[in-house]
């Protein structure tokens, strides 16, 4: 598992895979990252002070994931990140959150701007389909409405190719994301044990008639393969 990498081609920044208590959802019929989860407290530690320790600040800007919600690592690594991202001169730091969380969201905002650090919090909003979302991906948002949403967060996840969407709902789903929140990440999903079918020709299609449109956008980015960020 590589849990460190440089993202150079849009938007440079550094990027760290650590590891958590595990997603407290964990319920999306799409997902099987949360089983990567570390519940001893020692050990979740020194996983995460290993990768923090490769975090140089060359580009005052860090991606901080860990398979859950940011809110799901143990105090120490927490406190870990944000030390590094004050010792190393972070100006910006990514991470992700599931929409439950959105309280310690505002709370995470306003400590960060005291710290001099800008917060850009990402969500795995999946698609703006609210019934397919809740109905069939069984994500857990509960039905917030966009502007909700947008009070949340500033960048969103978009799942493609999973069995049932439609390339018009893609579409749409990216219009929306570009005209409402900073960027958007785009996710070809992949099928593994143990959850929901992929449509392997929507992804098709999708690779054919939508991304070329995309990948060079500076505010999109497009993990054809979940390794594409160099971390996983
Ligand atoms: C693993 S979640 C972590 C963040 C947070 N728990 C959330 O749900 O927003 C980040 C994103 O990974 C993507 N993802 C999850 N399972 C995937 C799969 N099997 N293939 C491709 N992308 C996947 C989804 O788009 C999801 O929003
Ligand atoms: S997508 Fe996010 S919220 Fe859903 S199970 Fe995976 S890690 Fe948890």
């Amino acid at each position: 598992m590589e849990r460190y990498s440089k993202i150079l081609n849009k938007d440079q920044r550094e990027i760290v895979l650590l590891i958590g208590n595990g997603c407290k959802w964990s319920k999306c019929k799409f997902c099987n990252y949360h089983l990567d989860r570390c519940n001893d407290e020692d050990k979740q530690y020194k996983i995460n002070q290993e990768v923090l320790k490769k975090v140089t600040g060359e580009f005052c800007v860090l991606e901080a994931i860990n398979s859950g919600s940011i809110f799901e690592l143990n105090k120490r690594s927490f406190s870990e990140l944000l030390n590094i991202c004050t010792g190393k001169k972070i100006k910006r730091l990514i991470i992700e959150s599931h929409y439950m969380y959105r309280t310690k969201i505002k709370e995470l905002r306003e400590k960060c701007s005291k710290l001099g650090i800008i917060l850009q919090v990402k969500g795995g909003i999946e698609t703006f389909d609210t019934d397919f979302r809740e109905k069939v991906l069984n994500k857990g948002f509960g039905y917030p409405n966009l502007s909700d949403l947008r009070e949340t967060f500033d960048i969103v996840n978009f799942l493609v190719g999973v069995e049932g969407q439609t390339l018009e709902q893609v579409k749409k789903d990216i219009k929306i994301g570009m005209e409402n929140f900073d960027r958007v990440c785009i996710n070809l999903y992949k099928e593994m044990d143990d959850i929901m079918p992929a449509d392997e020709g929507l992804k098709e299609k999708f690779m054919k008639e939508i991304y070329p449109l995309y990948k060079d956008n500076e505010n999109v980015d497009i993990l054809v393969d979940n390794t594409d960020f160099g971390v996983g």
